[in-house]
């Protein structure tokens, strides 16, 4: 398919509806946001202890058209100034995704503008470069989301290379049922990021799976060596397991990290997801890259967590590269990092 000359000013539309975030925005030549707007779920799904698909699905369809309102007034635009619709179609629940990239490809027709179909994963990539203009590849990007942990060579715009996965939990996941276990409030890293401040990261030694060995990662015997340990010292202190759980993942997510900057020759390390919002995970990313010589590129933690921005700034880039997606294209729950 034919990329798309875009005209400098051209003003993308992103809508985001994969999870539990409903989200919509406007953003100038893929690089300058005139609005973001996040409605975010989790009081809903709060007394759950996660995310329940079908509430999700309901709400997305409720809260959708009055944030896709919010985030054109903001940007002071309407429909016929934009220059495309982008949605994100995938990895993500399938209601949820659903009710996005429907509502996007009757925006689309309704106002005769290309839909453009993103891939949330990259998506958070894009959300670096919304706040570093200059960010430059060859890269290395550590996404770490509630689904995904991924390693990625990023060699030019649009050009990657997978270098490593989780095996089994992903790390947000990891800190999901970690948190739950110690009694904490859903979401759990945001928790358990709050309740670690308070606790002694050296406390307990967690096993560090794989921690020097190739790029995938493994979270699911840290979770079990938790639980073990706290049936096993009930009067632990809540803020120790908290901060030690804490620094296994954080110490495996940056050693495998700058390892792979090293052997990629990267010119610099950037976090993405929603696990990079961890206070912990950001000081320690960040100081190993001062001692590497990398660059660092850390969104802030709005950027960070899902929302819209990145995902129109992403349409933009992917609409010159690629063109339109056809409407024939659907939800896809399971999609992978482009070209891995
Ligand atoms: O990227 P995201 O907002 O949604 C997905 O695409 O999955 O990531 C959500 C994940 C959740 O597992 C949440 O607990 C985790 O990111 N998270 C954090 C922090 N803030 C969000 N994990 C650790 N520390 C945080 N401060
Ligand atoms: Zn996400």
């Amino acid at each position: 398919m034919r990329g798309l000359a875009l005209r400098p000013g051209s003003r993308v539309l992103g809508i985001e509806t994969s999870c539990d975030e409903t989200a919509a925005a406007v953003v100038v030549d893929g690089a300058r946001v005139a609005s973001s707007v996040v409605s975010s779920q989790v009081d809903l799904h709060a007394r759950f202890g996660g995310v329940v698909p079908e509430l999700a699905s309901r709400a997305h369809a409720e809260l959708l058209n009055p944030v896709v309102a919010e985030a054109l007034l903001e940007a002071g635009c309407e429909g016929r100034d934009l220059a495309a619709v982008a949605c994100t179609v995938g990895p993500g629940l399938v209601g949820a995704l659903l009710v996005g990239v429907s509502a996007a490809k009757a925006f689309a027709l309704a106002w005769r503008l290309p839909f453009v179909g993103v891939n949330h994963l990259e998506a958070h990539l894009y959300a670096a470069f919304l706040e570093e203009p200059d960010l430059k590849p060859p890269l290395v990007l550590l996404l770490a989301s509630g689904g995904h942990t991924l390693l990625v060579a990023m060699v030019d715009h649009l050009r990657y290379r997978l270098l490593g996965a989780t095996i089994d939990d992903a790390a947000g996941e990891a800190f999901d049922k970690v948190a739950r276990f110690l009694g904490l409030p859903y979401p759990g890293g945001p928790a358990i990021d709050r309740l670690a401040m308070e606790g002694d990261p050296t406390a307990i030694a967690f096993p560090r799976a794989m921690r020097d060995d190739g790029y995938d990662f493994s979270f699911s015997g840290l979770k079990t060596s938790v639980l073990t340990y706290v049936r096993n010292h009930p009067d632990v202190s809540s803020a120790d397991v908290a901060a030690s759980f804490q620094e296994a993942v954080v110490d495996v997510l940056v050693a495998k990290a700058r390892r792979a900057a090293r052997e990629v020759g990267a010119n610099g390390l950037c976090l993405a997801g929603g696990v990079a919002a961890n206070s912990a995970l950001r000081e320690r990313l960040l100081d190993a890259c001062i001692s590497d010589g990398l660059r660092a590129f850390i969104p802030s933690r709005t950027m960070c967590t899902d929302n819209a921005a990145m995902v129109a700034a992403t349409g933009w880039w992917r609409l010159r590269e690629d063109g339109p997606t056809p409407l024939s294209v659907g939800a896809q729950p399971g999609l992978h990092f482009p070209g891995t």
